[in-house]
């Protein structure tokens, strides 16, 4: 390619290159090629958008509800539009497949924007009480002022929307600052949405962590923070906010058990703990990675043999062809940590399938960043492989005997962001849904992210929820009359 496309920031309704002039490559996974270059941005650019920001938060607070639900619903309309232009942007960018990218950054988000747009009129519904005869009380819901988003590259496109997206809906604007491992699909829905959404509403920064980043989660002029990340910088972010008593929302990494017992239809089951779960969803980069898969012990052997047979079916290659099930992992940095836990995995534990990467996986594309879909097996849960997020194709089983030795290897962990159960016994459903230590429980089921229900995390995988209501904060008002 001769001429490498250049993106641009969204600033108070222009797009801009960043103040210094800086680019980062962007490199497309598949390849291993610069493919695109994004604003290296820095304080300056994000001072210049938590500025515009807060200028445009008066007039976009006084909407009424009606009135922004109509800016979002055109929101919609561009996805319905660009959609697929967007979803091939991303794929091109980290590496996930179009098939997907089509429902988390193309046509399928004009479902969520919609959503989002039923939202507003949620967001400013206040209650009243009657405290005595003469006296009343009542709740006003108030936007919090400039929101500042911190978006990771796995889903670009969707957690832009979920954080954005919900907080315009309760009448802030917002500053986001995507991954700059990917983030061209995002500036691009900047460049189609600058001349649909009022200058200043929505303002897009990209850069690195510590230098676009932080300054905005330190900034004065953010008023409430949202960020999807890994818990390290989670907990960075956390304490930078302290210092200006900075409320925020954290959706962070996991380490989550998928639970099979041997009463549990297993045909389902080895499906529902590979495949997306682990595998093909991302190839493994999702936060809700179902990466250690504890298996009753008198169903192992069955289920090993089941799970190697659906694992030799996926095929990794091009994320752009429709046959494809399984692409690379989003970057050089991330292919280098993936392998090294490939390595700790084959000192420390037994590798059951897979283990393979690089060229010789996908040899039509020598330069990806490609991992075959791997399983260990251990019987020891304080290994590294199954307490450190590995984020990538690879699972460890883990076997057990009871119902109570399950339930201690599940919650030992850090992370308590998802967990799966595959069973038949219902008291023994009851009794996990109430005993597993994490924001998600799916029962014969798994990976459920659904807009119906809150999406969050515990202990080390954050808190908070990406709701509408989080966006808004409650005044309390009494009138004597
Ligand atoms: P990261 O958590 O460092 O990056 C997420 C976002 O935070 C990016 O936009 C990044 O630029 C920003 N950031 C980094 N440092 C910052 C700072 N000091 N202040 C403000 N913003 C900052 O994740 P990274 O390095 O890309 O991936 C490392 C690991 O994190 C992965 O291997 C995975 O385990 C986990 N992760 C989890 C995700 C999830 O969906 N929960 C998504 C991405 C990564
Ligand atoms: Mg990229």
């Amino acid at each position: 390619m001769s001429e490498t496309p250049e993106y641009r920031n969204l600033i108070g309704g222009e797009l801009c290159p960043a103040s210094s002039g800086r680019l980062l490559d962007s490199v497309n996974p598949a390849t291993g090629e610069v493919w695109a270059r994004v604003p290296a941005s820095d304080r300056d650019d994000v001072d210049a958008a938590v500025s515009a920001a807060t200028s445009a938060f008066p007039a976009w607070s006084a909407l009424p509800a009606s009135a922004r639900s109509h800016y979002l619903k055109q929101v919609a309309q561009v996805f319905i539009a660009h959609g697929e232009e967007l979803a091939r942007l991303e794929t091109l960018d980290n590496g996930r497949l179009l098939e997907e990218n089509r429902g988390r950054a193309g046509m399928g988000m004009a479902f969520f924007w919609n959503r989002a747009a039923e939202m507003t009129l949620e967001a400013v519904r206040g209650h009243s009480v009657v405290l005595d005869p003469t006296t009343f009380g009542l709740t006003r819901r108030e936007p919090y002022g400039v929101v500042a988003g911190i978006i990771p590259w796995n889903a670009p496109v969707a957690m832009c929307s979920s954080k954005a997206g919900l907080a315009m809906a309760a009448g802030n604007t917002v500053v986001v600052k995507p991954a700059e491992q990917a983030c061209v699909s995002v500036l691009r829905l900047g460049e189609l949405l600058a001349d649909v959404l009022p200058p200043g509403v929505l303002n897009i920064v990209s850069g690195l962590g510590p230098e676009a980043g932080e300054p905005l989660v330190r900034h004065h002029g953010v008023k409430k923070i949202s960020m999807t990340g890994s818990s390290a910088t989670g907990k960075l972010i956390h304490r930078a906010a302290a210092d200006t008593l900075t409320p925020a929302i954290f959706e962070l990494g996991g380490k989550s058990p998928n639970i099979v017992f041997a009463d549990a239809d297993l045909e389902a089951a080895a499906a529902g703990v590979t495949t997306e779960s682990i595998f093909t969803g991302n190839a493994g980069q999702v936060c809700v990675a179902g990466s250690r898969i504890l298996v009753q012990r008198s169903v192992l052997s069955e289920m090993l043999e089941r799970m190697e047979a659906i694992a030799s079916g996926i095929v990794l290659g091009d994320p752009l062809d429709p046959r494809t099930t399984m692409g690379p992992i989003v970057s050089e940095g991330q292919y280098d940590s993936v392998t090294n836990y490939l390595e700790v995995g084959k000192k420390e534990a037994e590798l059951v399938f897979g283990g393979r990467h690089g060229a010789d996986v996908v040899p039509e594309f020598p330069g990806g960043y490609w991992v075959e879909p791997t399983l260990f097996i251990a019987n020891d849960n304080s290994l590294r492989i199954c307490q450190e997020e590995i984020f990538g194709p690879v699972a460890v089983v883990i076997p057990f005997d009871t119902d109570d030795e399950a339930l201690t290897i599940a919650n030992d962990t850090s992370y308590g962001l998802a967990a799966g159960v595959w069973t038949r016994d219902l008291s023994r459903i009851h009794r996990f849904i109430r005993d597993l230590e994490s924001g998600n429980v799916w029962v014969n089921v798994y990976r459920q992210t659904r807009y119906e229900l809150p999406f969050g995390g515990v202990k080390d995988s954050g808190f908070g929820h990406d709701d509408v209501l989080e966006f808004t904060r409650e005044k309390a008002v009494v009138i004597a009359t």
